[in-house]
């Protein structure tokens, strides 16, 4: 059985006045019907505050030994931070539409950002004491940073992730501060799960918005590892309901229940104590219905509202409007043998719950937004007698499998005052029509097959084998590099090779970690570093002078050798006498697209779009190219779509000629090429038995070696410096 590194905020269990009791919310309940089928470690949160390191200690074991449980343990600034602050004060109501809602601290962030290590290195030390590979499965959105996090630390782990609540569309997203690290955070998983399809639709949208990448439906390609894309809509556990309502316990509470409401319909809602549950708005659409409907005495409405993050200000208000509500209403419509509805603000017993799903007439399910909602589908499969009926929100992702409910809009609360009569005036075969195919899909589509699909998928680890491979292979050449005997040359690109792709080309400046590597690549007297770009001739100069490197800028068109003074031209502007018409067709783009604009460069024009909405640059950029390659077709021009830009260039200056031209005037015994994108596929094809080409990241290429990232490839020339230093 395969290890399953389970990484979640809050563990199952609580710890609470010296004992630990089951904690409370979807998540929790799902997962825990995977049982004995993996073996499951658990990482996260026990809930409170315990700040005595031998408290910790012992809990830690009780967890361990009782559990295979692992605790993370927040002290009092992490919960009111990290938890009640950027996880529920800030990413919650964003992520359930609710913006005036969604607050945002620097300090909260700062916060989130530690307990995401917190976490992180919890996970490595599980894995490192794994006697297999274990696969990690992180839930929530209080861990969207941990993702990135492990795939820096172990590149080839393998790492799902599933957002247990909507993702929001592109809209509400990009208005979070963090959004663009809460998305590469995010993109550190080889798997992200959802719901709905609707809210991994938002997601994609999100990430062309936000980070201009465009994805698959099912995937998205990233420079390291593609991130599968998936819906997964979480089931209940079904065995564990079986199980209680075979119980004496659960049938004394619904004989209780049969003798205490004999002759009245009963409405049932459960839920936390949450402002995205819609209870108030619930509570006036009942409040409607009382007014509207001339007998309804035999109708009680019970409300289960488990609590729920109590110390942040907007559940406080919350609980403070639900009992003022509910005590008008009761205050109006009770009679001295009747109150309309019963209200409680405490969890309930499993047994107790099963019976109340079991003896309701009606279940009211009325969240303004939900990511699945599972007491929905918990009353529908405890419905073994009553053919109950399910009122339920569009809103909620269930209502995607649902279709059989009485489906609301929890805004309209006459559409949800009219659905409350409906579904107690139904006669008995319609509510069975309606009952049986939900009560199948719940049954079947439970929660053991909703993990098992998704940990199976995971599973698959292609990726990673590929990347041993290659792995494996590099280090090979290495070896031939360094014990290569005699002078070598090595023609470097530099955006996107040796430093990573930046928003804005001008955040590419060398850091330390580069000007160190290019400082120690300098002193190794055999090598000529090309450093061969795209780049303008002023930038490179700027940023690459001081070390010992030969510069060649737009794609070959000027070369500065490292010991003269000036750039020299490699062909004559009338070479370039097309970029007039070329500027022609370009400068109506620029003007129709929003944020775009071109650029004149000595031997190419480029459109760059990456400042536009993302779609309609897109679109924009096809229909340029269509125009472009059915005009140009007579000139000595190459049309090229890059990242976020189209690019018109002499086909007479390319990067490869560059090349041939050093490797014609000198002696070399050895040759490396390294670069990421098409400009430098013109290098790779230039083939000889001692030229090694590497191309960064994935996708189609001449290159003889692939490697993952910019990142790897600075190990890679780091090493083999060090190597070759030493020799
Ligand atoms: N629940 C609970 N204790 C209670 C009442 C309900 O643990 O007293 C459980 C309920 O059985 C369900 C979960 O809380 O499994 C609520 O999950 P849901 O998906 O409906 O909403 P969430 O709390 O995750 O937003
Ligand atoms: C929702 C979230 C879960 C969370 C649960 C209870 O279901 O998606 O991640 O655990 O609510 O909330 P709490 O803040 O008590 O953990």
């Amino acid at each position: 059985m395969r290890t399953i590194i389970n990484v979640s905020n809050r563990l199952p269990v609580t710890f609470k006045n010296g004992a630990f009791t089951k904690s409370s919310g979807g998540l929790i309940s799902a997962m825990d019907g995977l049982g004995s089928r993996v073996n499951l470690q658990w990482i996260g949160w026990p809930g409170g505050r315990i700040e005595s390191a031998s408290r910790q200690k012992s809990i830690a074991t009780e967890l361990r030994d009782t559990y295979h449980y692992i605790p993370v343990f927040l002290d009092e600034t992490e919960i009111e931070n990290y938890y009640d602050g950027f996880s529920n004060s800030s990413l919650w109501p964003l992520l359930h539409y609710l913006l005036p809602y969604s607050r945002n601290e620097e300090r909260w962030y700062r916060s989130y950002h530690l307990v995401n290590q917190k976490f992180s290195r919890l996970v490595l030390e599980a894995i490192e004491k794994s006697p297999d590979h274990p696969l990690v499965w992180i839930h929530d959105y209080h861990l969207m940073l941990l993702p990135a996090m492990l795939r820096e630390k172990i590149p080839d782990l393998r790492i799902g992730f599933f957002l247990h609540t909507p993702f929001p569309n592109f809209e509400i997203f990009r208005c979070h501060p963090n959004r663009q690290t809460l998305l590469e955070g995010l993109l550190g998983a080889d798997q992200i799960g959802f719901h709905t399809f609707g809210y991994l639709n938002h997601f994609r949208h999100t990430l062309l918005g936000i980070l201009g990448k465009a994805s698959e439906m099912d995937r998205i390609d990233n420079k390291s590892h593609s991130t599968a894309l998936g819906v997964y809509p979480i089931g209940i556990n079904i065995d564990s309901f079986k199980r209680e309502m075979q119980t004496g316990s659960y049938r004394r509470y619904l004989n209780q229940y049969q003798i205490a409401y004999q002759g009245k319909k009963v409405v049932l809602s459960v839920e936390r104590l949450d402002y995205t549950k819609g209870i108030l708005r619930r509570l006036d659409a009942i409040e409607l219905y009382l007014k509207e409907t001339p007998e309804p005495k035999n109708t009680i409405f019970i409300f289960i509202c488990v609590p729920s993050r109590k110390s942040v200000w907007e559940y406080q208000t919350l609980i403070h409007k639900v009992e003022v509500k509910i005590s008008q209403i009761n205050g109006k419509y009770s009679t001295i043998m009747d109150i309309p509805i019963l209200f409680m603000n405490q969890s309930v017993s499993f047994s107790e719950l099963c019976a109340l799903y079991s003896f309701a007439d009606v279940a009211l399910v009325t969240p303004l937004h939900d990511g699945m909602n599972l007491v929905a589908k918990e009353y529908l499969a405890c419905q073994t007698q009553k053919s109950g009926v399910l009122i339920l929100s569009e809103l909620a992702g269930a209502a995607q499998e649902l279709s059989h409910a009485i489906i609301v809009n929890p805004y309209d609360i006459h559409g949800v005052a009219r659905s409350i009569r409906e579904a107690l005036s139904l006669a008995g075969t319609e509510r069975k029509r309606m009952l049986a195919p939900m009560r199948t899909r719940v049954i079947k589509y439970n929660a053991v097959y909703w993990a098992e699909s998704f940990l199976s998928q995971l599973a698959e680890k292609k990726d990673s084998d590929a990347l041993k491979k290659m792995n494996t292979r590099i280090s090979s050449v290495m070896e031939r590099l360094v014990s290569a005997p005699g002078k070598q040359a090595w023609f470097l690109d530099y955006d996107g090779t040796i430093s990573d792709l930046k928003q804005y080309p001008s955040d590419a400046a060398p850091d330390e970690e580069i000007t160190t590597l290019f400082h120690s690549l300098s002193s190794l007297a055999h090598l000529d570093i090309y450093l061969i770009s795209g780049r303008k001739k002023e930038d490179m100069e700027q940023w690459f002078s001081p070390f010992r490197f030969h510069l060649i800028a737009e794609h070959g068109y000027f070369i500065k050798k490292y010991n003269n003074a000036d750039w020299e031209q490699m062909g004559t502007e009338g070479e370039m006498g097309w970029k007039q018409s070329v500027m022609d067709i370009f400068n109506p783009y620029a003007l129709t697209t929003p944020g775009s604009s071109v650029e004149e460069k000595t031997t190419s024009v480029v459109w760059h779009y990456r400042r536009t909405d993302s779609e309609f640059g897109t679109w924009k950029a096809h229909q340029l190219l269509n125009e472009l390659y059915s005009t140009l077709s007579n000139l000595p021009v190459e049309i090229r779509h890059g990242h976020k830009i189209v690019e018109v260039s002499s086909v007479l200056i390319n990067k490869g000629l560059a090349m041939q031209r050093f490797l014609a005037d000198n002696e070399y015994q050895y040759v490396l090429c390294a670069g990421d994108d098409e400009t430098d596929e013109n290098m790779f094809k230039v083939a000889a038995d001692n030229i090694q080409s590497f191309k960064i990241g994935k996708g189609q290429t001449s290159a003889r070696n692939q490697i993952a990232s910019p990142k790897a490839f600075r190990h890679f020339l780091t090493e083999t410096a060090k190597k070759m230093q030493e020799k």
